[in-house]
């Protein structure tokens, strides 16, 4: 009875989502103009947000290393887009693969594949139309990534999904909404901001439905991967190499970043709706608090 319960409501989920990526979606290929020219001394992403915001080192930058900075800042955080979102496709194809090909549910994991399809190629043009390079992520990292990819399901799989997810996503609305900061990265964040709505609802209300039947075991293991995912990517929303393109010595400036307040109330500040929503689903306790807190996101 309760597993029916469950089904209809995955299927209720996955239909309104479906309606609404049919209403409302977007090729970045057509619906960018990525021949416009770049503004000149224009932000890329709101200085606040900066991660030397606020900082001595800061203040002695010049105003086009500030500039440059912000570019990189961005092209940082769409790199890291590119790489969640490629181990996210692939969560949900093995996902997809265990499960009824024309249930509702199926076919809406399918859309979001697609739609991360479009996303990547539309940050990877992102990334290259600022003339930034590709900021890859460590080695290390990197490789825990393939493991996560190739192994990682239930609720764990969720949640770190809804950590890339929310993030970048508080992040993106904040920008598209910024008329001072580049109209080319105002747009991507509003493609991105619109698709990624239905990702959200999608994991969250299957991590809900997830958590609320995992056994002791399956939950302590959920929690510790999803701190872990935490601090990867709040590690890793600026690459060091960002610092070294603003003409900064890398050293100073990773220190200054570390030591900024305003920084930390950042990094709060974008993952308070998902540590909240966590913390009602019962994730945030347990041996990983100490990789939520290093983490910088509570
Ligand atoms: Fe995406
Ligand atoms: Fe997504």
């Amino acid at each position: 009875m309760v597993r029916t319960r469950e089904v209809d409501d995955r299927e209720t989920t996955a239909t309104r989502l479906l309606k609404g990526s049919v209403e409302r979606s977007y090729e970045p290929a057509v619906d960018i103009d990525w021949d416009a020219p770049l503004l000149d001394g224009v932000f890329y992403h709101p200085p606040q947000r900066t991660s030397l915001y606020g900082t001595e080192l800061w203040d002695r930058m010049t105003h086009e290393q500030r500039v440059e900075l912000s570019k990189h800042e961005v092209a940082s955080l769409a790199s890291l887009g590119v790489w969640f979102e490629t181990i996210l496709m692939q969560m949900l194809l093995r996902h997809s693969y265990d499960r009824s090909v024309t249930s509702q549910h199926v076919r809406y994991a399918l859309i979001e594949i697609a739609d991360e399809c479009r996303h990547s190629v539309m940050f990877s043009r992102l990334i290259e139309r600022l003339g930034c390079p590709p900021y890859r992520i460590d080695g290390y990292h990197h490789q825990l990534g393939r493991l996560m990819k190739t192994v990682v399901s239930g609720p764990a799989m969720w949640a770190a999904t809804l950590i890339a997810e929310e993030v970048l996503d508080t992040f993106q609305r904040e920008a598209m909404a910024d008329d001072t900061i580049q109209p080319l990265v105002r747009m991507v964040s509003r493609i991105h901001v619109v698709e990624e709505a239905r990702h959200v609802r999608y994991a969250r209300d299957e991590l809900v439905r997830q958590m609320s039947r995992a056994g002791r075991a399956d939950k302590a293991v959920a929690r510790l991967i999803t701190a872990r995912a935490a601090y990867a990517i709040a590690s890793h929303l600026v690459h060091p190499d960002c610092y070294a393109a603003a003409g900064l010595d890398v050293r100073e400036a990773r220190r200054a970043e570390r030591a900024n307040p305003l920084r930390r109330e950042t990094l709060r500040w974008s993952a308070r709706r998902l540590v909240d929503f966590f913390d009602e689903v019962g994730l945030m306790r347990g041996p990983g608090m100490v990789l939520w807190r290093s983490s910088g996101l509570v």
